[in-house]
């Protein structure tokens, strides 16, 4: 028998009612809970540690502490932990997720948008979630990256957490390696701030850890991405749909594809939009842009996630600013409204998606490989007004220094050729 067990036993024997009467302690599997305090056992045999985790938060996700302290718990099934209110999750293990992919595939908790899935749909008021820079969600994504074989959104790799319908929430110190798909994503939820984080997915042979995002962001307003380190096979920080005062600071980006804006105009007829997200002291080494904004065509083509296009709405007051680029390796700043289904090519200036009030610096230094700062294609159809390149004189190209725009209105710099 667990010891600390004993000690209300034991006060009771002595005859410390009124304090017994104060300590509610209680066993259900592993969980063992005192007062609004519950403590998470692992299995002895490495079998699923999710109905236990679940255990918890049912019965201290409201006002309580969940502890997750032992060195390993086996995520085998999916989890949502929704309607949570003013809790302290404080994990200090690994929760390393199963390799039993058909029953991923076949279950993951659907995120109602680009047919992705979850694993772990978390929600609620008032959620602090640390894992004092060791807590680390391992997604098994080898095995992910090896299924999926390079193919784009292959069907039910699951996002390892969705933050969804929170709010006024802190997730901090936490380590997410080897995701399974996109590592985070953050929908319908607002003032939730992310810091501290650390993301890891990287392949260990020739198949690329793609769809890897460090975090998707939708419907959401006030999200804080503060001090994150992201080491990745794509997007670092992506914001997509309804995303609104978003701030990135304080990071370092390995490799990937830096910040994004999109994609976004996917779904036919639908109006979305992003707006006021500051981006700012990032340090990007190897990765393919700073900041970069990505929209479909106005001609839809196949359906999402791989497929779609047709959609209206703006994109409006962001700045990259603050960046040290270490070998970059495409460019500092990039616009394509030409995102189609994988193959299709054409109709780039038929997006009605209207982007304006972007800009890139001041404060941006350092190096790129190419030969060309910025490549922006603006739809025909859609003109980009407000673009802004401030101080590009500080970042050290190949050999040229080629700014090349299309449909950009009144440009404030000067234009060296068509894209
Ligand atoms: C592992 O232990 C759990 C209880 O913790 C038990 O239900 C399960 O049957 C055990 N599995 C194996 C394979 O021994
Ligand atoms: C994997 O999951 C599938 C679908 O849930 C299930 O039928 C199968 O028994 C599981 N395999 C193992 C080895 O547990
Ligand atoms: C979102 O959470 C609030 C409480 O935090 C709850 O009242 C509401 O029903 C939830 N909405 C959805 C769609 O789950
Ligand atoms: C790659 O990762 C897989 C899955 O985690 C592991 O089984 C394998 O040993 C690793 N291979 C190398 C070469 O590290
Ligand atoms: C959506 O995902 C499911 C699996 O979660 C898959 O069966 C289906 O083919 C996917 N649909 C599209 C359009 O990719
Ligand atoms: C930034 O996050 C790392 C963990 O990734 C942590 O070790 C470090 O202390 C944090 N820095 C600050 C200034 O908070
Ligand atoms: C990312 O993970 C890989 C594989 O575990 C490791 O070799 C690499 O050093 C890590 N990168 C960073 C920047 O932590
Ligand atoms: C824009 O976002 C910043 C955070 O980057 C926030 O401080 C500011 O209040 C937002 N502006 C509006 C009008 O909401
Ligand atoms: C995005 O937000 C706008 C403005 O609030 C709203 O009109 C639109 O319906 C939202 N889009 C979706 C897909 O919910
Ligand atoms: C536009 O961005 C600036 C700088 O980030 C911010 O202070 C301002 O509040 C934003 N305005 C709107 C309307 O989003
Ligand atoms: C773009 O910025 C200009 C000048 O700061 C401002 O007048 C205009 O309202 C902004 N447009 C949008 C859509 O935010």
């Amino acid at each position: 028998m667990d010891t600390s067990s004993m000690k209300p036993l034991l006060l009771n024997v002595l005859g410390f009612t009124l304090l017994f009467s104060q300590i509610d302690i209680a066993f259900s599997g592993a969980v063992r809970r005192t007062g609004k305090t519950c403590t998470v056992s692992a299995s002895i045999n490495g079998s699923d540690d999710a109905p236990a985790i679940l255990e918890a938060f049912r019965l201290c996700g409201t006002n309580g502490l969940i502890q997750l302290h032992e060195p390993l718990y086996h995520i085998e099934s999916v989890m949502s932990t929704t309607g949570l209110s003013n809790v302290e999750i404080d994990l200090m293990g690994t929760m390393l997720w199963g390799t039993n992919l058909t029953y991923w595939v076949s279950s993951g908790i659907p995120l109602g948008y680009l047919n992705a899935t979850t694993a772990w749909a978390l929600g609620g008021d008032q959620i602090v979630f640390t894992g004092h820079d060791v807590g680390t969600l391992d997604g098994n994504g080898q095995l992910w990256y090896n299924l999926a074989d390079g193919v784009s959104n292959y069907p039910g790799r699951p996002i390892n957490l969705l933050v969804t319908n929170a709010t006024d929430s802190l997730f901090t110190g936490i380590r997410f390696v080897q995701s399974q798909y996109w590592t985070m994503a953050v929908k319908d939820s607002e003032d939730i701030v992310l810091q501290g984080i650390y993301v890891n997915s990287t392949s260990n042979n020739s198949v690329p850890a793609r769809n890897t995002d460090g975090v998707d962001t939708f419907f959401s307003n006030k999200i804080t991405f503060k001090n994150w380190t992201v080491v990745n096979g794509d997007d670092c920080i992506a914001l997509k749909a309804n995303s609104t005062n978003i701030l990135i600071q304080d990071s370092v980006f390995h490799g990937a594809l830096g910040v994004a804006i999109g994609s976004i105009g996917q779904y036919d007829g639908v109006f979305e939009m992003i707006q006021n997200v500051t981006a700012e002291r990032i340090l990007a080494i190897g990765s393919r842009y700073a900041g970069y904004i990505k929209t479909w065509t106005g001609v839809p083509q196949g359906f999402p996630p791989n497929g779609g296009g047709g959609g209206v709405g703006f994109a409006t007051n962001i700045t990259f600013k603050d960046f040290i680029l270490q070998k970059v390796t495409d460019n500092v700043a990039l616009i394509t409204q030409c995102t189609s289904f994988e193959g299709a090519t054409g109709d780039c200036d038929t997006s009605l998606f209207q982007l304006s009030n972007i800009t890139w610096g001041p404060g941006i230094v350092g190096t790129i490989q190419t030969d060309t700062l910025a490549a922006m294609q603006c739809s025909g159809d859609a003109p980009c007004a407000g673009i802004s390149l401030v101080g590009f004189n500080n970042v050290v190209t190949v050999g040229a220094r080629e700014i090349k725009c299309s449909n950009i209105i009144d440009p404030v710099f000067d234009c060296t050729g068509s894209i």
